[in-house]
């Protein structure tokens, strides 16, 4: 073996090493890698834009942080694959499909939010990021976060002026394990004391229809919705007969059209601080820290999951899962391991 060619090969073990550490180590390494390959400003022109930035990194050499674009290539290669394997001839979208896909268009980013997976943090994050709220996002009030309007959506646009965004901004969404982020809803709007509005807006609906001697109370305050009874409600024809779903348990493939509009990086709730941190460090602000669950709190949420759905039948099992198949196969997530399919 030749002397170049073994450097060749150290310098790559050297490489992927890194990149091992750094897939391990992210998302302060992930920080820094980004940090040291930035300059400032794009919009002075001297920066890229952080879908140049995602397109030099998947071409470049080999470094770590081409590692993690190599994976985020994989998620979108998967992506268009399951798309094409599972998706006819659609419909046209409209400028109001893309109500969820709000706008930075200081940095060039497209951010299509899906409710209970980490969507209040990405809105304070993306309003720190414009300078429109405080610098650090957890100082922003949920309330404030979600107020319409706060941040721009492209259904606010004309179909050139949104054309042109999709083409030339970087465009990301979150996904969740489709069942644990139907648990989180319940639990989050349903069945926890400060839901009251959800309780009366959608509570009330669901006991209306589904008990056959309710008591006053309930119908009055729809403040004791068992799962059972809110996946009944789900899987009734009736229900998205008469509206599309809540966004809270609508599908994510229905909220962000993942086979319509290109998505550059799908993070995944299960890697959120990797995945944040790869999609700030592309906006060209690597400082910026997304804001962390509390420690333990994603554990917390698959058991709580786990626990929902154990109780109910596999023949309810089947149908949810019929319902939020496409979501499964878009996102890369099998069925988990207490569904009995079969
Ligand atoms: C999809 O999921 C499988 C099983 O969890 C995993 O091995 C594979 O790497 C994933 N693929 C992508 C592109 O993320």
């Amino acid at each position: 073996m030749g002397r170049r060619c073994w450097r060749r090969r150290a310098l790559a073990a050297a490489c992927l090493g890194a990149a091992l550490l750094l897939l391990g180590a992210a998302p302060r390494a992930l920080r820094l890698a980004f940090e040291n390959s930035l300059s400032s400003g794009w919009l002075s022109g001297k920066r890229r834009s952080p879908l140049q930035m995602l397109y030099d990194l998947d071409q470049g050499p080999r470094s770590a942080l081409a590692a993690l674009a190599a994976e985020h290539r994989q998620r979108r290669d998967l992506l268009r694959r399951a798309c094409s394997r599972h998706t006819r001839r659609q419909r046209l979208l409209g400028p109001e499909d893309l109500r969820h896909v709000l706008v930075d268009d200081a940095h060039g980013l497209l951010y299509c939010y899906v409710p209970k997976v980490a969507c209040t943090n990405w809105k304070r994050v993306l309003l720190a990021l414009s300078g429109r709220g405080p610098a650090d996002p957890r100082a922003i009030p949920a309330h404030e976060a979600h107020a319409p309007g706060r941040l721009p959506s492209l259904a606010d646009f004309g179909p050139a002026e949104i054309n042109r965004r999709l083409r030339a901004y970087l465009a990301f969404l979150f996904v969740r394990e489709p069942f644990e982020r139907l648990a989180s809803a319940y639990r989050n709007k349903l069945a926890r004391p400060h839901g009251a509005a959800f309780q009366r807006r959608f509570g009330t609906r669901i006991v209306r229809r589904l008990r056959p001697r309710p008591r006053p109370e309930a119908l009055a305050r729809g403040h004791d919705v068992r799962f059972a009874e809110f996946l009944a409600y789900l899987l009734d024809p009736r229900t998205r007969r008469d509206e599309p779903f809540n966004e809270h348990w609508e599908r994510a493939h229905a909220l962000c059209h993942p086979c319509r509009l290109r998505y550059d990086v799908v993070g995944r709730f299960e890697t959120l601080a990797d995945d944040a941190a790869f999609v700030l460090g592309l906006a060209g602000a690597p400082h910026l820290r997304f804001p962390a669950p509390p420690p333990g709190a994603p554990a917390a949420a698959r058991a709580r999951a786990e626990r929902l759905f154990r109780d109910v039948s596999p023949f309810y099992q089947r149908r949810l899962f019929d319902l939020y198949r496409m979501d499964f196969l878009l996102f890369n997530y099998s069925a988990p391991a207490y569904v009995r399919l079969r």
